[in-house]
């Protein structure tokens, strides 16, 4: 079954970044599937987003919440919706991301109501990495991997 899938995520300082590259290994591990990886500021048609059968959102945790480009880009989005320009519901999406001490809950909680308001149904678990745990800790990045390649075969 061939299937497409979309990783949008945002990285300041390289964590999360290798987080979604992680993912994107996995999920290409899926026979039939193909990956884009698109970070936050880069330039990528917006229909690129309704084409994917599963898009996947990446963000550090800040202040416990998403990065502010996760949130103007979702904003963005979301006024397309209003616009009528584009339909996002049921469209089945993951959110994963990492931090570094406290309060990855309230910014598992947050980031989900954000995608959840596009009209994305995320029903896969929420994947958190802790920026040191990538660092020094070997096969941390099996995890994400592990999680891609589950996420591609839950949309089957
Ligand atoms: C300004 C700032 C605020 C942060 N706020 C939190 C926070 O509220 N909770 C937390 O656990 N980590 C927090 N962190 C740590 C980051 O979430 C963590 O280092 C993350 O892995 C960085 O991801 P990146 O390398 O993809 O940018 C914060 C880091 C910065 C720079």
């Amino acid at each position: 079954m061939k299937m497409k899938i979309l990783i949008i995520y945002d990285s300041n300082t390289g964590y999360t970044e290798k987080m979604a590259k992680a993912i994107a290994e996995g999920a290409a591990s899926v026979k039939g599937t193909t990956v884009d990886v698109k970070k936050i500021g880069e330039r990528f048609p917006l229909n690129m987003i309704a084409e994917a059968d599963g898009v996947l959102f990446g963000s550090p945790c800040i202040y416990s919440d998403v990065t502010n480009g996760v949130k103007d880009f979702l904003e963005h989005v979301e006024s397309y919706i209003k616009l009528g320009k584009m339909n996002l519901k049921g469209k089945k999406a993951g959110v994963f991301g990492t931090y570094g001490y406290d309060g990855a809950w309230i910014f598992e909680e947050r980031f989900k109501v954000r995608v959840v308001q596009l009209g994305f149904d995320v029903k896969s678990k929420t994947l958190q990495l802790v920026d040191t745990s990538i660092e020094s800790i070997p096969n941390t990045l099996d995890k994400a991997k592990t999680w891609g390649k589950e996420f591609v075969n839950s949309l089957k």
